[in-house]
């Protein structure tokens, strides 16, 4: 991946894929003007059966986006996520505690694979009696193709029949909450508007649902590769423990460095140039933002892990009117996931002669499993 980046970048850094039909672009600058100039570049890339537009805030164009990014702006505010804190941290230590005995742990799997998905149910109010199902619901949404047992066809199968059920139970949920508002995101939702308008039911499903597709998978990744840049280099972990004050930047740059989210796709609108190359109409974009966050244009040994590196204008949360909603949030899990583990396992290291096992799509960066021993 990042050697091709990197090739790219010298060599074709806005480039045709005439197999796929559509466009790469690999220079900061140039993803950085796909991912925020939307008069040129359109997140709607598909359209509904019914050719209508999504109701989907990641997919919507302004001024459509702006209109219910500031309603649920209203909802999901940085008091809210901070409020969470406290649970956050007695969340992780519930996790460690069933693996403490054993010296050793999956990170992904103990770790930060559940983590997020129990912070999202708690913070949308689902009941504890229901997390179980919840869990399952949300684990198949976000579910690669494994390409053994069965079907991409029967994937999609599966996965559609775990949205009808998500969103059946989310209706009963916005129904109860409709009735007797409680201190969750939910009731935040429903009470939330701007200039008198609301969300509508169909909205407020589609960012349910939205919250677990953009905010799990990803915050995983994210703890699991803060935890590959810390433990790759030895000494470095030790550092961190006994240094905690490097923990913002050590954070940002391992969403720099190993970016959860690696490329963003956009549509063009009109005819566009970007970097002498002219991008007709309608024809598909991949912005590459892990390799932006390792162009050496923009940032000094690009290809070196600095934990202290400031400033860190990375794009790992994305660019313009759609910068991630849930940084804040993402954030926070990280942190405190972090420091709890430095907490508890100050000599934490890698599991040594194990090969680690990339996610398939190239879209996202993860490993599949991170075995740890303390
Ligand atoms: C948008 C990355 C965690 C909710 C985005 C975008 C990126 C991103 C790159 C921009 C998409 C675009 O421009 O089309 C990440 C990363 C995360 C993370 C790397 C973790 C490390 C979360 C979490 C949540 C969340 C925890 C919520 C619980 C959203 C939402 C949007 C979004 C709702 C759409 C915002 C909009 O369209 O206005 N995220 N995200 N994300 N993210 Fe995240």
């Amino acid at each position: 991946t990042f050697a091709w980046y990197a090739r790219m970048r010298q060599e074709s850094p806005v480039h045709y894929d005439e197999q796929r039909g559509s466009w790469d672009v690999f220079l900061y600058d140039d993803v950085h003007r796909v991912m925020s100039d939307y008069k040129s570049f359109s997140s709607q890339t598909r359209r509904g059966v019914d050719g209508q537009q999504s109701d989907m805030l990641l997919m919507m164009d302004p001024p459509k986006h702006k209109k219910y990014r500031s309603i649920v702006n209203k909802a999901f505010t940085p008091k809210a996520v901070e409020a969470m804190g406290p649970r956050i941290v007695e969340i992780t230590n519930e996790l460690l505690s069933k693996v403490e005995a054993k010296r050793e742990m999956d990170i992904i799997g103990d770790l930060s694979f559940p983590l997020p998905v129990i912070v999202i149910a708690e913070l949308l109010g689902v009941a504890e009696e229901d997390r179980a199902l919840f869990k399952g619901w949300s684990d198949t949404l976000v579910e690669g193709f494994s390409g053994t047992e069965e079907t991409p066809q029967q994937l999609a199968a599966r996965k559609n029949q775990a949205s009808r059920e998500l969103y059946s139970y989310f209706m009963q949920v916005i129904e109860r909450r409709r009735q007797e508002p409680q201190q969750d995101l939910v009731s935040a939702l429903l009470a939330a508007e701007v200039e008198g308008e609301k969300l509508d039911l169909p909205h407020l499903l589609s960012f349910c649902l939205l919250l677990l597709v953009a905010g799990n998978e990803t915050t995983t990744n994210l703890i699991g590769n803060a935890v590959i840049c810390l433990t790759e280099e030895p000494g470095r972990w030790r550092q961190l423990a006994d240094h905690r004050e490097l923990l913002d930047t050590a954070i940002e740059e391992s969403l720099r460095y190993r970016s959860p989210v690696q490329g963003m796709v956009r549509k063009a609108i009109a005819d566009v140039e970007l970097g002498g190359q002219l991008i007709r109409k309608d024809q598909l974009i991949t912005a590459w933002i892990g390799s932006a966050n390792r162009d050496e244009h923009k940032f000094e040994t690009a290809e070196q892990f600095r934990i202290d590196r400031h400033p860190n204008p990375h794009m790992a949360f994305g660019m313009g009117v759609h910068f991630c909603l849930g940084a804040p949030l993402a954030r926070l899990e990280a942190r405190t996931a972090l420091n709890v583990l430095l907490d508890r396992f100050p000599d934490l290291h890698a599991r040594q002669g194990q090969e680690l096992k990339l996610l398939p799509s190239p879209m996202v960066y993860g490993v599949q499993q991170l075995p740890v021993l303390f």
